[in-house]
């Protein structure tokens, strides 16, 4: 029988290594994707040194266009298809969209929607046939309007939407679907996205680690979305009672104060 294995991406740092040791715990072989293939390399290692069958290490650009075809080949080549798929990479860059980098905008689009979306209907036959899961990796920033990190926003706000939809159309066929949605978690991410340490979220801070547990459990217990932490909990149902250009005035104010 084809070995079963679980795809995460972005696993070569933050919450992608903690899900990385999440699965691993639980008995899952897996397939580690991400550009720093000495990072995968070190954390296969580790994971194998505790028991279990070394991870596939995969290096692969996601803004690339024929990263999926990539990814496939290697699983392919390896012998394995997959049970789980966890699209969790991506990164933002903070500042107003219209002076900020298009290029690097665009590229958010790349990893965040374009690699996601290619990834999680590219393996759901597998994942339908082995009655597997899918974690997709969105944010409570998809909830909102952005400013100042308005693409990374309505990335995110895709992520939920298309994860959601996926959930009606994959539940019935027997996959679990589970969009992870996070507050602030202390990883590179804000490193990357350039936000400056003016404004302190530590209060709303919830270790990847504890993400990734919470996430685990979870997409094991199908549930629809999952929100780490007490206070992200509640920000959805917040909303609901603040009309949009409230909503949009206070997130320009937020993001102003993270200069
Ligand atoms: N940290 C937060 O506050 C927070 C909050 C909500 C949601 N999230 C979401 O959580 C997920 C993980 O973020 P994190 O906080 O763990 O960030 P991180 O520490 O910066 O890790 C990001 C991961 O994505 C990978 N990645 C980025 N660009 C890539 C590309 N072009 N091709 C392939 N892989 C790429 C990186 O690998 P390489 O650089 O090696 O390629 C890395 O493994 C992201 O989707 C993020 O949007 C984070």
């Amino acid at each position: 029988m084809t070995e079963r294995v679980t795809l995460i991406t972005g696993a070569s740092a933050g919450i992608g290594i903690e899900l990385a040791r999440v699965f691993a715990a639980n008995g899952h072989r897996l397939a580690l994707t991400a550009r720093r293939a000495d990072r995968l390399e070190a954390l296969a290692s580790e994971l194998s040194a505790k028991g279990g069958t070394k991870p596939i290490v995969i290096a692969c650009d996601l803004e690339e266009a024929d990263a999926g075809e990539t990814i496939a080949a290697a699983l392919a080549a390896a012998g394995v298809e997959l049970d789980n798929l966890v699209n969790n990479a991506g990164f933002g860059v903070f500042g107003d969209a219209v002076e900020s980098d298009r290029v690097e905008q665009v590229g958010i689009v790349d990893v965040n929607v374009r690699a996601l979306t290619d990834l999680s209907l590219r393996f759901a036959d597998q994942l339908i046939r082995n009655k597997g899961g899918l974690l997709n990796v969105g944010s409570v920033a998809g909830f909102l309007p952005g400013p100042g990190m308005a693409v990374y926003y309505a990335s995110k706000a895709y992520v939920i939407s298309f994860t959601e939809a996926l959930r009606a159309e994959l539940g019935p066929r027997g996959v679990r679907v589970t969009v992870l949605c996070p507050g602030p978690v202390p990883t590179e991410f804000q490193a990357r996205a350039r936000i400056g340490s003016g404004h302190d979220t530590a209060v709303l801070n919830v270790s990847a680690a504890d993400v990734a547990r919470e996430a685990y459990r979870g997409l094991m217990a199908n549930k629809r979305a999952v929100l780490p932490g007490l206070a992200i909990k509640i920000v959805p149902f917040l909303l609901r009672f603040f009309p949009r250009d409230f909503i949009l005035f206070a997130a320009s104010r937020f993001q102003r104060q993270r200069r």
